[in-house]
């Protein structure tokens, strides 16, 4: 269960007679949603079909029983999910096998040349994942790793070691599956990569990972069914922010397991709404760590900030001897004071707890994030499902290597 207070922190900096002025724009909005050509974000089946993710947890009963490193290769949209879901809800230790390795997501030659050494004596299974099947990064990842496995596997073991997760039709990942027979996956063509973490793209890792799918999948029914006016509210207060001169959003988790859940909030507010000159810019905060660095800023810099702030109520404890508090009741109670302070400052806050940090509640936030997204950049004007400014890069990448 998720439970929203935009208000609390806000009401200093939020003129709420100013929100009736949205009323039209998210009647035409919900009418989308409700009934329109948006009503398919309201349908987890959008994301996977019952069949795909009986295909994907027999694919990952393979894995776990095959692999001693399990090789995850996708950048943006086609891993940042995923990673932010294992992160969240994975042990910090000993996480047991296989291991789960993202690549692909840098063109950083040391990080490949140590994992590609650390994988040599390995037993490995790898997921490429890419829409597009044609961006740089992944496919210099594949090439390297698939060299490996190469010599270490003949083609009908690659049939079942190599898996690709792409577009139906096109790109290259699909060409080598029509060729050569690879296990695959189809990444729905109406899903944008930051819009994917519940279609095959992500579910695999995850489930390969050992969570629970099926309860994240119940929290995005929740979030459909119980949060969607929570996600309109929440884009409404946004747009106010960002309309009074507050261009910055911080989200600011206390959690570091959802450190990971913080690059993914960058990525999909940054890839949907930065266009057209517009949008707000995301920063993300780790607290308590960030109080004693980014706090000054939030406190007492440039009137430019507003946070959203992700907490968990109810943690594991362990008793303090010398406070009136135990460590949960601690950090709770520093997530209160810490808003209560910026907003003496000039930050305001709207806050989300999450009453427990597992698969249900972790489906429902990002499930609500991505709808929240999509209204806000409606609101803002813009398209919030294209990213004309990231294809860019790739095509004078790939214009300088075709010279
Ligand atoms: O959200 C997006 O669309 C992007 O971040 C993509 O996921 C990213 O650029 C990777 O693209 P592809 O999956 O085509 O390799």
């Amino acid at each position: 269960m998720l439970n929203f207070d935009f208000k609390k922190y806000n009401n200093k900096f939020l003129d709420h007679s100013n929100m009736h002025d949205y009323d039209d724009a998210i009647d035409v909005i919900k009418r989308r949603f409700i009934q329109g050509d948006l009503s398919y974000w309201l349908d987890a089946k959008t994301y996977i079909k019952d069949d795909e993710l009986s295909k994907i947890k027999e694919i990952a009963n393979y894995v776990r029983n095959n692999a001693d490193v399990f090789v995850v290769i996708g950048i943006g949209g086609s891993y940042m999910g995923s990673k932010a879901i294992i992160e969240a809800l994975s042990p910090m230790y000993d996480r047991g096998k296989p291991e789960i390795i993202f690549l692909g997501k840098n063109l950083n030659p040391n990080e490949y040349v140590e994992t590609l050494n650390h994988l040599k004596d390995k037993e490995i299974v790898v997921n490429v994942i890419s829409k597009s099947g044609n961006t740089l990064e992944p496919s210099i990842a594949f090439d390297l790793v698939y060299k490996i496995m190469k010599q270490k596997y003949g083609e009908d073991e690659l049939q079942k070691r190599v898996i690709i997760t792409t577009d139906e039709e096109k790109g290259k990942l699909r060409e080598l599956v029509n060729i050569k027979g690879y296990t695959s996956l189809v990444v729905p063509t109406i899903i944008g990569g930051r819009y994917s973490v519940f279609t095959p793209v992500g579910m695999l890792p995850i489930v390969v990972s050992g969570i629970d799918v099926d309860k994240l999948l119940i929290g995005v029914r929740n979030a459909n069914n119980n949060y969607f006016d929570r996600a309109v509210d929440y884009a409404v207060v946004c747009d106010v922010m960002y309309k009074n001169g507050k261009e910055v959003e911080s989200f600011t988790i206390y959690d570091e397991k959802m450190m990971y859940l913080g690059e993914w909030l960058k990525q999909l507010l940054a890839e949907s709404h930065g266009k057209e000159g517009k949008g707000l810019l995301p920063i993300v905060n780790i607290n308590t760590r960030d109080l004693h660095s980014m706090g000054q800023y939030l406190q007492d810099g440039k009137d430019i900030i507003f946070e959203t702030v992700l907490a968990i109520k109810n943690n594991a404890t362990i008793q303090l001897d010398d406070y009136s508090y135990d460590l949960n009741g601690l950090n709770n109670m520093v997530v209160e004071k810490v808003c209560e302070a910026h907003q003496n400052g000039h930050t305001p806050s709207s806050l989300i707890w999450l009453d427990v940090l597992n698969e249900e509640n972790l489906g429902e936030l990002m499930q609500f994030f991505m709808l929240s997204t999509i209204v806000g950049g409606l609101l803002l004007g813009i398209n919030p499902f294209d990213q004309p400014g990231v294809q860019e890069y790739k095509n004078l990448i790939m214009d300088e290597l075709n010279k």
